[in-house]
């Protein structure tokens, strides 16, 4: 089951379990973390497929596009960890040009604007997970923005 509106937020390697995720959990302009949406109800997380696997990082809101902030909460933003090229995980982050890489073939994401692809192979952005908050805590607002997975799904 993909992450559904009204899930919480987890992040996949942490000392703290299943504790759901407030904003203050994530630092500012740190590396993208790895996460899964966390079903309220049983507090089981999404894990059952890499193809949920979720990004996440927090910069300064103001310095979101208008695009980004519409989904972004307290600066926090949310994406698909799966490249919409061949479907690796996306897990670099460049610090010069602020944007997310691509193992697999270099292909660049803008995170403060809805995974813009600006290089490399991928055709499309990174499907978003659109967030809001709820009694301090990141919650799913929205399902993915778009199809998840590579266009050649290889990996
Ligand atoms: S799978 Fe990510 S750039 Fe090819």
């Amino acid at each position: 089951m993909p992450p559904r509106p009204g899930d919480l937020l987890v992040l996949a390697d942490s000392d703290t379990g299943t504790a759901p995720l407030k904003p203050a959990d994530l630092k500012l302009g740190a590396d993208p973390y790895l996460g899964w949406a966390l079903d309220p109800n049983d507090k089981v997380p999404r894990d059952g497929t890499r193809l949920n696997q979720i990004l996440l990082m927090r910069f300064d809101p103001s310095s979101l596009t208008d695009r980004e902030k519409a989904w972004a909460v307290d600066g926090v933003v949310a994406f698909s960890a799966i490249c919409t090229h061949q479907g690796c995980t996306v897990t670099y982050w460049l610090t010069a040009p602020q944007v997310l890489e691509c193992p697999c073939h270099q292909s660049q994401y803008n995170p403060r604007d809805a995974a813009k692809v600006v290089g490399g192979p991928a055709p499309r952005p990174l499907p978003a997970l659109p967030l809001k908050m709820a009694g301090g805590l990141l919650v799913v607002a929205a399902p993915f923005t778009d199809r998840v997975g590579g266009e050649q799904q290889t990996y």
